[in-house]
Order: C-alpha cells, then sequence, then structure tokens
C-alpha cells in the first residue's frame, strides 16, 4: 500500500521517502514542462543531488510505447539497477508512464509520484494505475503498481492555468457525489472562480481576475484536495484491482471517456476532466432516471458544470459514433457496458446496465439543457 503525504515541506518529506527506499541511483522523469517550472524547485535538495533528470513531452500525444522505450533506454544508460528508484514529477501522463517504466524497468523498482496538476493529485497519482496509450487506445497497456510515495505539494497548484484546475475539479466533484452530501455541497460552493488564474477561458467560466489575494482561496482548495484523495485512497485501499467498489471511481466515466475520444477523433481534444463532467451529466441524468437520485441534487450540479465547463458541441448524427465507443471501453465486461450510477450522493450501483434508448435519451437531454 502506498504512503500519501500531504506535504507542508517537501524538501523533508521527499528526504525521508527517499531514504526509505535507499535507492543504488536516483533518476527523476519530467516533462518539458515540469522539467522547466517544478524541476528547479527540487533540483538543488540534498537527497536529489546526483539525480539523473529524464525529460519527455508533456502532453498526452507522448504517451506512448516509443517514450516509454526512451525512458527504459536513458534508466539503462544512467546505470539503473532494480534498486534504484524514478521519482515522477508532473501530471497524470509523467506519473502513468514513469509508474509503468519504473515497474518494469528490470522486473521493476521502486518509484515516488510528485503530482504537480490537479488532476494527478485527486486521481492519477494514487491507486496504482500506470501504464501507455496504444494503438490510439488511451491506457491500453498497463500494469496496477503502486508508487512507494505519493507525495502532494499544493503549491505546485499555483503553476496551472484554469483549465487544468477546472480539469481536476471535475474529479474532486466525482469524489463528492460518491462519498457524503456535505463533501459534495463544500464542493459546489467553494468559490472555484476566485482562484483561476485566466480571464474568460474558452468552454471556462467567465471570471474576474483582478482579485486580490488568492491564497485563502489556495488554502481551502488544498484542503479540499487532502478530502478528495482520501475519498480515492478509502476506494482503493477497499478494492485495489477494480473487482468492486472502486467502479464507484468510473461514475461519469463511460460516456465521459466517449466524449473525450469523440473530441480527439475530431481533432479538438480536450482536457479529461472536462469529459467527465459532461459525461457526469449524462450519467446523473440515467442515474435520476434508473437509479432514484434526487432531481434537486442533480440540477444543483449539473448548473455548476454548466456555468462552469460549458458544453462540447454535439450533433445527433455523432450519437452511433459515441455508442460505438463506448461498446469499446476497457471497463466492459464480456462485451457488456457497465455504468456506474448512484442513488443518491454516495449510494453507489455499480455494474449497471444501461439500454441504447436511455444512453441516446440522456445525450439528448445533455444537448438540449
Ligand atoms: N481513475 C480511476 C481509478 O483510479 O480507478
Amino acid at each position: 500500500m502506498q504512503d500519501i503525504i500531504i506535504s507542508h515541506n517537501l524538501e523533508a518529506d521527499l528526504t525521508k521517502a527517499v531514504g526509505r527506499i535507499a535507492p543504488d541511483r536516483l533518476f527523476v522523469l519530467a516533462d518539458e514542462t515540469t522539467a522547466v517550472f517544478c524541476w528547479p524547485v527540487i533540483r538543488d535538495f540534498e537527497a536529489l543531488r546526483n539525480a539523473h533528470l529524464i525529460t519527455i513531452g508533456a502532453t498526452d500525444e507522448a504517451k506512448t510505447l516509443d517514450t516509454l522505450a526512451t525512458v527504459w533506454q536513458q534508466l539503462g544508460e544512467g546505470g539503473a539497477t532494480r534498486h534504484s528508484a524514478l521519482i515522477n514529477l508532473g501530471g497524470g501522463m509523467v506519473t502513468d508512464l514513469g509508474g509503468f517504466a519504473a515497474s518494469t524497468f528490470k522486473r521493476g523498482m521502486a518509484f515516488i509520484n510528485i503530482p504537480t496538476t490537479l488532476l494527478a493529485m485527486v486521481d492519477a497519482s494514487v491507486g496504482g494505475k500506470t501504464g501507455i496509450n496504444f494503438r490510439g487506445l488511451k491506457n491500453e497497456i498497463g500494469v496496477f503498481s503502486d508508487a512507494d510515495t505519493v507525495i502532494l505539494s499544493t503549491p505546485f497548484l499555483r503553476t496551472l492555468d484554469s483549465h487544468n484546475i477546472l480539469s481536476g475539479y471535475a474529479e474532486m466533484l466525482k469524489h463528492g457525489l460518491i462519498s457524503t452530501a456535505e463533501h459534495w455541497k463544500k464542493l459546489l460552493t467553494f468559490d472555484i472562480c476566485g482562484i483561476l488564474p485566466q480571464i474568460g477561458t474558452v468552454g471556462g467560466p467567465d471570471c474576474d481576475d483582478k482579485q486580490p489575494d488568492r491564497s485563502e482561496r489556495y488554502a481551502a482548495l488544498a484542503s479540499l484536495v487532502e478530502e478528495s484523495v482520501g475519498v480515492k485512497e478509502h476506494i482503493v485501499s477497499e478494492d485495489p484491482h477494480e473487482q468492486g467498489i472502486r467502479k464507484a471511481l468510473n461514475l461519469g466515466h463511460t460516456i465521459g471517456h466517449a466524449f473525450e475520444s469523440l473530441a480527439l477523433l475530431k481533432g479538438r481534444p480536450v482536457l479529461h476532466g472536462y469529459a467527465v463532467a459532461w459525461g457526469l451529466v449524462c450519467e446523473l441524468y440515467l442515474s435520476t432516471k434508473l437509479t432514484g437520485f434526487p432531481r434537486e441534487r442533480f440540477y444543483a450540479t449539473i448548473q455548476f458544470i454548466k456555468e462552469n465547463y460549458g458544453t462540447m458541441a454535439l450533433d445527433c448524427r455523432e450519437y452511433d459514433r459515441l455508442y460505438d465507443l463506448m461498446t469499446h471501453d476497457k471497463k466492459n465486461v464480456a462485451g457488456r457496458m457497465n455504468f456506474t450510477l448512484l442513488g443518491d450522493i454516495g449510494d453507489i450501483r455499480i455494474n449497471q446496465q444501461v439500454s441504447k434508448d436511455d444512453i441516446f435519451e440522456a445525450l439528448d437531454y445533455y444537448r438540449e439543457n
């Protein structure tokens, strides 16, 4: 089981995490962005004195077998052994690919995740899912393998633009929906606009950036992040390999992944969390219709999503294509789609079968509201 640390002293916590492994050689994996903005934050730590930096491309397009091979090669050339360690410094792409590279190099070396995006802090870096995209399919190849330690240092959130904050926040919203009404309510009433660093972003809210100091809001966000990670940590500890309750984390993702893939196929990629937010609208609609999710909670949630995430343009002639994408979802069992729906906040109903007509009705609702 991985150790998850909400860090208030990154140097002390990282030094301790490295010391626990006592590696013979230490490597750091960053992408082209985190190598510039985040690596300088830790580069001079004494514990990283002889660390060897490996840099890869920064977008999901770099999450490939070729990139993985480059990382293996650089580990080999740098003299890595099974007793070495890799620190993954970046968003979900880096923690997923780096975790997979470390877990497979010489049959596995230890790794530490330092997620630098909100999405990676609350989701990707926690729970042991590692992997790469393959033949156009997201996360098609990979293994479950826990990081030795995950260190969450919320000051990295200040390096993010508004799209990336909102993208991570969608997964937090999902955690609210699958946990308690109290946590869900806090997320809906948090002044997310107050910390977004850009004005009038595409598909995002029309926020006033001329706020005084946003420190207090960042502190409030950090506390929500801590709660959110706790929700994920609890679920993953109950079911690390997704045989049952971990499927709760798939809420919003069956239709959300189809939105994400369709956007990619149309050459207009969207951030994962935006697709999840739109998927939540559809899957909460289905929950309201099929499993009794309360209407007022449905309206409150979709209102928040509409205001902050906008809507992806969708034509009803694309429904079949979306449906086809859903039938290829990795989460399907024996060709059957498995939805996770809700009876209420925290009342999780996994393995729900939903008819094509109901899915299309949910898409109609999404398009028309
Ligand atoms: N991202 C969902 C999970 O970790 O299971």
